[in-house]
């Protein structure tokens, strides 16, 4: 693998034209791969698994079978709507971690294979990072800033010095942001991934028609199983008494349970805000879809007088042109791994 990084540096630095990066992601229920050129996306091919959707949740074991039949058509797909071909490729960037293991596998020895058929160095990512870093595809946000990072497996506040460093100052320490949107809408009869829908609904409901516990959590984390708990007990109440209680008042549920999610994430981040002195605040991860969140994360950004960054839809949820982004930086430093990489679930930021 030596060679690589040799071959890799002389052509950089004698060449200084583009540099390509191919980005592989497989870390939960999308299988996704894109193409970067010099930091710019020229393409960004996402197969979201439908499969799960019958069973309420990801199920590991289905995920992984459907990387595998997916990766291939692709990483081709990606490559093609590129317009870049393989031999034009400098390093494969792919994602390590954290995520599920059978599904990180499969992204893994995929871009070990191709790496080793090529000859193209390898760039292992962080995919919590590279939710970060997915602000940079179409813009810059001035270092230090604040991102909050909302997903479906992770809820962070980390602060960003620069691309290579980044620190998590708060976290949940039970369930995730996006666990909580997609259980508390299950309960309500609601399809897997239950957060895009709830957003919907709660469109048409009233925020303040039902109140719900907001747990608390020390310092700058954040603690969601106990609003799932109290929105159980409260339907389960309700239900006593009305077995449609939750049909005729879906909107208005919708909208309590999403203002309850959202106002605990605002409150850590302006705790955050206080806390870093910083001017410039980000969202990113799948949460970040949320357009209440969204709003409120503007609103407050502009009443402290804030640089606010949220990226587009596309980069919210997960996608390989930010693991491509994220390879481009590395790439910038000299940052490869060899053939030996492994994947791992857990990977906190920075370690
Ligand atoms: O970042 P992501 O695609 O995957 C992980 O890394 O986990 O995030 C997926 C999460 C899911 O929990 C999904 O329900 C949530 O993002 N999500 C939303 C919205 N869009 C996606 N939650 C609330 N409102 C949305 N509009
Ligand atoms: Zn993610």
């Amino acid at each position: 693998m030596e060679r690589y990084h040799v071959f890799c540096n002389s052509f950089f630095q004698i060449c200084m034209v583009s540099v390509v990066i191919l980005g592989i992601e497989s870390s939960c229920d999308d299988t996704s791969a894109a193409v970067c050129e010099n930091g710019k996306i020229l393409s960004n091919i996402i197969a979201s698994q439908r499969v799960h959707e019958a069973w309420g949740g990801v199920v590991p074991e289905l995920a992984s079978r459907a990387h595998q039949q997916n990766i291939v058509p692709v990483v081709d797909a990606a490559l093609k709507q590129s317009g870049k071909t393989l031999p034009e490729i400098n390093a494969i960037a792919f994602t390590k971690g954290p995520g599920l293991i059978g599904s990180l596998l499969v992204g893994n020895a995929f871009a070990k294979g191709l790496s080793l058929a090529t000859g193209v160095p390898l760039i292992e990512v962080n995919h919590m990072e590279a939710h970060v870093l997915a602000h940079f595809i179409d813009a810059s946000p001035n270092f230090p800033f604040l991102c909050l990072t909302v997903s479906g497996g992770h809820t962070q506040l980390v602060l960003v010095e620069n691309v290579s460093a980044m620190k998590v100052i708060g976290e949940t320490i039970d369930d995730a942001a996006g666990e909580a949107f997609d259980k508390t809408s299950k309960m309500l009869g609601l399809p897997y991934p239950g957060g895009p829908l709830m957003d919907k609904l709660a469109g048409q409901g009233k925020p303040d028609a039902f109140k719900f516990a907001m747990p608390k959590a020390p310092e700058l984390n954040f603690s969601f199983s106990g609003l799932k708990t109290s929105v159980l007990y409260f339907l389960q109440a309700q239900q006593k008494h009305n077995s449609n209680f939750v049909q005729e008042n879906l909107n208005d549920l919708c909208a309590s349970v999403q203002f309850t999610i959202v106002e605990m994430l605002m409150k850590k981040l302006e705790d955050a805000v206080a806390f870093t002195g910083v001017k410039t605040i980000a969202l990113a991860g799948g949460v970040s879809a949320n357009s209440h969140l969204r709003k409120r994360f503007v609103e407050f950004a502009d009443a402290k007088s804030l640089n606010a960054f949220i990226p587009k839809f596309e980069y919210c949820t997960d996608n390989a042109a930010m693991i491509a982004i994220s390879g481009f930086f590395k790439f910038q430093q000299q940052l490869f791994a060899d053939l030996k990489t492994e994947p791992v679930a857990r990977w906190k930021i920075g370690s």
